[in-house]
């Protein structure tokens, strides 16, 4: 098989080779206008497709949303690429690769609310190159889209990037926090998908690749970054992508769409502030999983992998390593009040909570929910 994945310095060069290996001469480069700027990508992109008809088009809000879709569906429709790159974080990359299938689509509102759409061909290869290392959106056949701030997924194979492109000097420019969100993202990944009910033994083997580098690196590389550390999250949030594409995600997902929607608060973030309580129920419940594979056996790895004992040290070693990363977890530092319930539980992602080896039913959730005041 032809190489698709290019890793390492000034590998964002590949562009070039690939739009010339295939006689790709229209690029049309979908971007975040500041990521795209601080991580030097654009004078890069400037020497890189000098000789190239390139146009550059930038989404404008920071949730993968409707309004974003709708105009980088007429973009591509208007400029008729036959190559199109998307650079960015996990927005920019979901928007490119739903736009890129859903291209000549009508009803877009009414197909992604009733998962109706037959995703058979894509408008023009897409190569994703991420400016952030966590979301793993560069690998997956899925991706997010939000609708009157409700959370929907477009999945499917055809929609995964044709090349990856991951280039660690265009993260070092990522916001700390940005940054530290992400890196708890691509954590929180390969945590959940360990014990998601569709893990299997080569999705287990991404998470474990995927949570040795990242404990390796995160706190290193928001705190003290260089190359190196910048380098080994790329890969860890790649092989975390890899490993959600196949088991996709779980209870912290699920609950986390709303704190971002309705609190503003960064994907990432939004997960973590669950993921302590979800591993909890789920390890006290244990004899009630539903899963074919054996759950104590999974929580056994993950304790392997962050070298401890048990659940306790388990969830005390995440909220070390978040609270050195600055995320903050208590509820009430970041604004979310009790008020705020009803739409929690209103918009939780049923299709990721039934991923979840066991059952939670609102009670559960409202529970958890208690907990955090
Ligand atoms: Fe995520």
């Amino acid at each position: 098989m032809k190489k698709k994945e290019f890793i390492g310095k000034n590998s964002l060069e590949n562009i070039k080779y690939i739009a010339e290996e295939k006689k790709f001469d229209k690029i049309l480069i979908f971007a975040g206008k500041k990521s795209l700027r601080a991580s030097g990508a654009d004078d890069k992109l400037n020497k890189i497709l000098s000789k190239k008809k390139y146009e550059i088009f930038y989404k404008n809000n920071s949730l993968p949303d409707l309004e974003d879709l709708k105009k980088f569906i007429f973009k591509i429709n208007n400029f008729k690429p036959d190559l199109i790159v998307a650079i960015g974080g996990g927005a920019v990359l979901d928007l490119a690769k739903i736009s890129n299938c859903f291209f000549d689509l009508d009803t877009i509102e009414i197909s992604v609310q009733n998962s109706k759409y037959n995703l058979k061909k894509k408008f023009s290869p897409l190569i994703a190159v991420p400016t952030t290392a966590g979301s793993g959106a560069e690998a997956t056949a899925n991706a997010v889209i939000y609708i009157d701030k409700k959370k929907y997924s477009v999945e499917g194979d055809i929609i995964k990037p044709d090349y990856i492109i991951i280039d660690p000097d265009l993260i070092l420019s990522t916001p700390k926090l940005i940054a530290a969100a992400a890196g708890m993202d691509a954590i929180s990944q390969a945590i959940e998908s360990m014990i998601s009910m569709k893990s299997t033994d080569e999705s287990v083997k991404y998470s474990i690749i995927s949570l040795n580098d990242s404990l390796k690196s995160f706190e290193k590389h928001i705190n003290n970054q260089n190359f190196e550390t910048a380098y080994k999250m790329s890969v860890a949030a790649l092989n975390a992508g890899k490993a959600i594409s196949i088991s996709k995600t779980t209870a912290p997902h699920a609950l986390s769409y709303p704190f971002t929607a309705f609190n503003g608060i960064a994907h990432g973030h939004a997960v973590y502030l669950t993921l302590n309580d979800f591993l909890k129920f789920n390890y006290t419940n244990l004899q009630a999983s539903k899963s074919k594979f054996d759950l104590s056996e999974r929580f056994k790895i993950i304790f392997n992998i962050f070298k401890v004992e048990n659940i306790n040290e388990l969830t005390y070693k995440i909220s070390n390593i978040a609270s050195n990363v600055g995320l903050e977890n208590s509820f009430k530092k970041l604004n979310i009040i009790k008020k705020d319930y009803e739409n929690i539980l209103k918009n939780i992602n049923t299709q990721r909570l039934s991923n979840n080896p066991i059952d939670i039913n609102l009670n559960d959730i409202r529970e958890i929910l208690n907990s955090k005041f």
